[in-house]
């Protein structure tokens, strides 16, 4: 049985006292589904995070990390660094990353092995452009970042991996992929998957899908069989909204 996950990811928002403020709120809401439950916060609020969410059933997980252990990378933070405060889950590759920050498959191979090796959990984004899906690319497009930052491991990694698909036209644009379309593309994902690795790690995988899921929309996409949870943006900077969400399984 696979785990139904669903993440909030803050990306650039919430100083220390909104941080408190909303893992409070978090922390009065009722979770009724088997989903696992988790918030990303920025760098500066992860040890406080991870503190103050200790007794619940919320893990604090990391946005992004660099692959070195350590060294002359100003402004970075490493695997060792996140597994010295407690963080065992990290958010790599996400299309903002990849857009702005110059990330390339490459890195992020790099990112993946370095996160393993510290048996940290990933959560690997990828995902089409709106261009790449008008142009009926976007299964090559998808395959080939998977292809590119993952498929040198070996499938005992796989128990470490989670997959989420991001399509970046959905994501803070409040249009999401239909619950057709993130069916279609997690069901190849899932092919692609089977057929480096076999049935068995592809069908134990997790693949949650991204890009403006919010509580009207997300018991519908959640219910497609080879969707297995979401990664939040915009809804998950609001308690209620995210549990909404949460239970939407
Ligand atoms: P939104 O839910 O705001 O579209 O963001 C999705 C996302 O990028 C999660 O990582």
């Amino acid at each position: 049985m696979r785990k139904q996950i669903v993440a909030g990811n803050w990306k650039m928002n919430n100083g220390l006292i909104q941080t408190e403020s909303l893992i409070a709120d978090l922390k009065r809401q009722t979770k009724v589904s088997n989903a696992e439950v988790m918030i990303a916060p920025t760098y500066t609020n992860l040890w406080h995070a991870f503190q103050s969410t200790k007794q619940t059933e919320i893990e604090v997980i990391a946005q992004n990390m660099h692959y070195a252990e350590n060294g002359a990378y100003t402004g970075e933070i490493s695997a060792g660094m996140l597994k010295s405060i407690g963080i065992q889950t990290v958010i790599l590759g996400h299309s903002e990353r990849r857009a702005y920050f110059n990330e390339t498959d490459e890195a992020l191979a790099k990112k993946v092995d370095a996160a393993l090796a510290h048996d940290m959990r990933v959560i690997f984004c990828f995902g089409e452009e709106l261009s790449d899906r008008k142009a009926g690319n976007e299964q090559a497009v998808v395959e080939s970042q998977i292809k590119n930052a993952l498929f040198h491991l070996n499938d005992a990694a796989y128990k470490d991996i989670i997959l989420a698909y991001e399509p970046v036209w959905a994501i803070g644009t409040g249009e999401t992929a239909t619950p057709e379309q993130a069916q279609e593309m997690h069901a190849f994902i899932r092919k692609t998957l089977a057929q480096k690795y076999g049935n068995e790690t592809a069908e134990s995988v997790s693949i949650l899908y991204g890009g403006s899921v919010k509580p009207n929309n997300a018991r519908e996409i959640f219910s497609k069989p080879d969707v297995d949870g979401g990664l939040i943006g915009g809804a998950s900077l609001k308690a209620e909204d995210f549990f909404a969400i949460v239970n939407s399984f």
